[in-house]
């Protein structure tokens, strides 16, 4: 395997493990089992953007599929399409930018929240299946159609150490954006607490009795604003 071939390969393991975190806690919160994990969905928006949209795709159509367009003309439309996948992702992350916004400001607003959380999954879907066909197409057919003279320049500078975009210190930046997710993601997805959606009973006590709140039937309160 080469250097660049590997090295896209683990970068989108890492992806795809956020994008699974992301996907079980949509999930969860759209049945009511969390609260609303804004600050966990604002680390994974800025995760997407800085990795996926700033390093990771720039330096597939930058240097992999330049030098791949070049070798196999046949592969051009799916290099192509491809490449309108990583415009397309940009547009789509921030709409979902925005609807987190919209929800942040409304935080009970069910319209909102489902909005957001419906367009998270099918963020979600997108990048897989943009993924999957580079795992399934660019990728393996690379291996046919590049020698070494081709892989040269391409491993050389996915492996950079001082490049502003592959560099180490870039590296070390993505690695802690991806260790705040898992820090914030709620158990068992991360490391963090779970913060329930508030029960009837909770309402109820609002409604009654304050001072025998639970601590945690409080903490429920806050992070919804109710309290
Ligand atoms: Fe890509
Ligand atoms: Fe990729």
């Amino acid at each position: 395997m080469t250097a660049a071939l590997d090295i896209l390969h683990r970068e989108h393991r890492a992806i795809a493990a956020v994008l699974h975190c992301l996907s079980h806690i949509v999930e969860e919160t759209r049945a009511g089992k969390l609260a609303p994990e804004f600050e966990f969905f604002d680390a994974v928006i800025s995760y997407m953007r800085d990795f996926p949209d700033r390093m990771h795709h720039p330096k597939e159509d930058e240097f992999f599929f330049k030098v791949l367009r070049t070798k196999a003309p046949e592969l051009v439309p799916t290099l192509d399409a491809l490449h309108e996948e990583h415009v397309a992702g940009d547009r789509l992350l921030a709409e979902l930018d925005q609807k987190l916004d919209d929800w942040r400001k409304a935080s009970e607003d069910t319209d909102r929240a489902s909005t957001f959380l419906d367009e998270a999954d099918a963020y979600v879907d997108f990048q897989r299946k943009h993924a999957a066909r580079e795992e399934r197409t660019v990728m393996p057919e690379s291996r046919k159609f590049l020698d070494d003279a081709d892989w040269e320049p391409i491993n050389a500078a996915f492996l950079d150490n001082d490049d502003p975009m592959f560099g180490s210190r870039t590296q070390e930046t993505y690695a802690k954006l991806f260790g705040k997710i898992v820090a914030l993601a709620p158990q068992p997805w991360g490391l963090a607490q779970r913060t329930h959606m508030p029960t009837k009973t909770d309402k109820e006590a609002l409604d009654t009795d304050h001072a025998s709140w639970s601590e945690e039937q409080r903490r429920n309160m806050l992070a919804l604003r109710w309290i």
